[in-house]
């Protein structure tokens, strides 16, 4: 999608932060009738971290996270003009942006939650680009965090193997057109299959005076199968025509940077754009799925390790309920 910016924006800063916890396939498989060999071979995820201590929740890891970004820079958190935090584990339904907001002292910040599952980081990522490239404000802090533990059952093999809780934040700053570094995306959305992975509200009782119903969340439903081809077929098609608008060779990037769900769908998505699998970037065989956290927990590691450089194109897709899809394509500036 085209438009008409008058300011650049990029990204300064990460930081990321995971519950102490580590919970390895050998563990899980005394819950529940699995092995350590049919997870690695269908998944590659070996371990994930859980959240745990009663009074901890999201609002923990995604404010870690953003002080460990905050501090990499020596920003203080009141130059923030805006926080956006991707969460579809919030530790309050109206919302926990505020949360972290106030623990992390962004005091002047406007904040609000993003909820779009694991595409939530790309979408957190192009709308605090909107906010910036507009000329509305200079620094805004983007958190994809999420502690699905949860709301996983635990006895369900299906789904309890795959995901882990994690949070990963960005600080994007508005600079010259010229330096600007968020260069497109494309963004998708099909509710027609929203059943397809959900955490359904259920209802329970009815009022019998005024007809309310009331009931409560479910556990993750997921048709496992399904959405595996979904990401499979759609997450390519959207890099190409991102790209494409660009005018950017799949063969140009520098760096394949996919929602952390599954190393199969990962190792598919590159083949079908010819990208060698030398430029994925993946941690997931240590963290599973962590949902909205997932692509800046592995992007943070990625620049930890000194893997990216200077100019570096990096082809960043999310993927996941809604059902929800989409890519940003980042020219990484030092
Ligand atoms: N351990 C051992 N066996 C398991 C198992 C587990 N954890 N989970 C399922 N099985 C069994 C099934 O019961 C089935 O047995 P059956 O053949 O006797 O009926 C068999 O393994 C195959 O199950 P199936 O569901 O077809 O496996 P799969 O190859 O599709 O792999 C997933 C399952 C979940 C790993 C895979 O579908 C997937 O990764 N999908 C994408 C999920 C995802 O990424 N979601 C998040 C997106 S954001």
């Amino acid at each position: 999608m085209k438009s008409l910016n008058t300011q650049g924006a990029r990204i300064l800063a990460t930081g990321s932060a995971v519950p102490e916890l580590c919970v390895n396939n050998f563990k899980i498989s005394e819950m529940v009738e699995t092995s350590d060999d049919w997870i690695v071979t269908r998944t590659g995820i070996k371990e994930r971290r859980v959240l745990t201590g009663i009074n901890k929740s999201v609002v923990d890891l995604a404010s870690l996270a953003s002080i460990r970004a905050l501090n990499k820079i020596s920003m203080d958190p009141l130059e923030i003009d805006l926080i956006i935090l991707a969460t579809s584990s919030p530790n309050d339904l109206f919302g926990s942006a505020s949360q972290v907001q106030a623990k992390i002292g962004a005091n002047k910040a406007v904040a609000f939650d993003l909820t779009a599952a694991c595409s939530g980081f790309v979408l957190g990522i192009v709308t605090g680009a909107q906010f910036i490239q507009n000329g509305s404000y200079k620094n805004i802090l983007v958190i994809g965090a999420d502690v699905l533990s949860k709301w996983t059952d635990w006895s369900d093999r299906s789904t309890c193997i795959l995901f882990g809780d994690g949070a990963g934040a960005v600080i994007i700053q508005s600079c010259s057109i010229e330096k600007n570094g968020i260069l497109g995306f494309q963004l998708n959305t099909d509710g027609e299959k929203s059943d397809q992975l959900s955490i359904p509200y259920r209802n329970k009782e009815k009022n019998q005076t005024i007809s309310i119903c009331k009931g409560e969340f479910d556990f993750i439903q997921m048709n496992g199968k399904e959405v595996y081809k979904f990401a499979v077929s759609k997450v390519p098609l959207s890099i190409l025509t991102c790209l494409h608008s660009l005018c950017i060779s799949p063969k140009d990037i520098s760096w394949l940077l996919l929602h952390q769900a599954n190393e199969r769908i990962l190792y598919a998505v590159a083949e079908r754009l010819s990208i060698h699998s030398s430029k994925l970037i993946s941690n997931l065989h240590k963290y599973g799925n962590t949902s909205a956290a997932s692509i800046p927990l592995a992007l943070d590691e990625a620049l930890k390790n000194k893997r990216i450089k200077d100019n570096d194109l990096i082809v960043i897709s999310g993927f996941g309920a809604g059902l929800t899809w989409g890519t940003v394509v980042i020219k990484w500036k030092c």
